[in-house]
């Protein structure tokens, strides 16, 4: 069997919220990053052409790493094209989808709020979970596609501009019986201390990582063992992503050549 590493794909810098939980449940796996930086945000792009472009770019970068398994480190590309993707890749391939689930189960209130991309807050994917794990709450969407850009800065270095987070978050407040937040956007856990600081009360946060994780564990196998940083590739040069990754223990970004 071929040895190979984990890939984590996301549209920017989001996938690296899911590397730490990776990291901690496979300590020995090598992984490697691949991100669509040129045309990041995915959040606001139409469905056809981001199928396309996503399955390009997947497969462009399956190749290139010579992975074993493929992490779609983002709800945006997993609500929309994880069958597409298992039905083009030969290996297998682990989604990210917002974790409604275990947010309807901790609520005490039963009113939830969703913050994703304005795609992934509005596709039937996310309002069959829904229907089907959050039947018995009030689920209030908001679209914060300005946080992507807010957690890119972070991951380079900047401050997230406060007035921007305040106006993002502000509709979950309208309701004070509102008590947890579905992180539907890989880019949010990155902010997770600055929008906990933002909220008006305690709220609970709740992501993906860690059932991404238990998943990737279940199916990958033939990983090679972690030596040194991982491979990155990216679609367009940006010296402040490679900053960023190597924060995150990887090389800098190899440039992708996507058809
Ligand atoms: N990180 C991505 C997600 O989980 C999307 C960000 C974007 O490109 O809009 O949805």
């Amino acid at each position: 069997m071929s040895l190979g590493p984990i890939l984590v794909f996301d549209s920017g810098a989001g996938g690296l919220s899911v590397v730490a939980a990776l990291r901690h449940r496979l300590p020995e796996a090598a992984l490697a990053y691949a991100c669509d930086n040129a045309m990041l945000p995915y959040g606001v792009r139409e469905d056809s052409w981001l199928v396309r472009r996503i399955l390009a770019v997947c497969e462009a970068a399956v190749a290139a790493s010579g992975c074993v398994t493929l992490v779609v480190a983002c709800n945006t590309a997993s609500t929309l094209a994880l069958d597409a993707l298992r039905s083009r890749l030969s290996v297998p391939v682990v989604g990210t989808v917002p974790a409604i689930k275990p947010a309807a189960a901790l609520s005490r209130s039963g009113h939830i709020g969703l913050l994703a991309t304005s795609a992934t807050v509005a596709r039937p994917y996310t309002l069959r979970l829904i229907e089907t794990f959050a039947a018995h709450c009030r689920v209030t969407r908001v679209a914060a596609d300005a946080l992507v850009r807010e957690a890119e800065r972070w991951l380079a270095g900047e401050t997230p501009d406060a007035e921007v987070v305040r106006q993002a978050l502000a509709p979950l407040w309208e309701d004070p019986a509102l008590d947890t937040v579905v992180l539907g956007c890989t880019h949010f856990p990155l902010l997770r201390d600055v929008l906990a600081a933002a909220a008006p009360r305690e709220i609970a946060w709740v992501d993906s990582s860690e059932a991404i994780a238990r998943r990737t564990a279940q199916v990958a196998a033939g990983v090679a063992s972690h030596r040194g940083p991982g491979e990155s590739f990216a679609t367009a040069r940006d010296p402040r992503l490679a900053d960023g990754l190597a924060h995150f223990g990887f090389a800098p970004p190899q440039l992708l050549r996507v058809p």
